[in-house]
């Protein structure tokens, strides 16, 4: 199974990407601020899934987050630096 990390997982375009990747059996880490919304998506996917909090602005707390996530996951296919804001 191919692994991917989304960070920026909770709504829009990384959200829907989950999805699609998800069908695609993917094994998926999911990262946000809004935990709660990370937990809403994982339970609407049915392949493997891990969350977890990263707010990218604090940057030495994110970088060690998004570490121990790769960590957690055993590697990635594939890494989605998704998180933003449109004004
Ligand atoms: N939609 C468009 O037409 C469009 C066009 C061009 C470019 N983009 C870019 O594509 C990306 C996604 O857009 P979208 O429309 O899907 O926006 P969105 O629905 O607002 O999603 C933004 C994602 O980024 C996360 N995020 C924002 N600030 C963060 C932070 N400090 N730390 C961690 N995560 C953070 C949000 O999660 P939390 O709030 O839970 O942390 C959310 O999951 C953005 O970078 C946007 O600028 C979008």
């Amino acid at each position: 199974m191919k692994k991917a990390l989304i960070i920026g997982a909770s709504s829009g375009i990384g959200r829907a990407l989950a999805l699609t990747l998800a069908k695609n059996e993917y094994e998926l880490g999911l990262m946000a601020r809004r935990v709660e919304m990370l937990e809403t998506l994982q339970e609407e996917i049915s392949t493997p899934t891990h969350i977890g909090h990263v707010d990218i602005s604090q940057i030495p707390d994110a970088n060690e987050k998004v570490q121990k996530m790769i960590q957690e996951m055993g590697g990635l296919d594939l890494m989605i630096i998704n998180s933003g804001v449109g004004f």
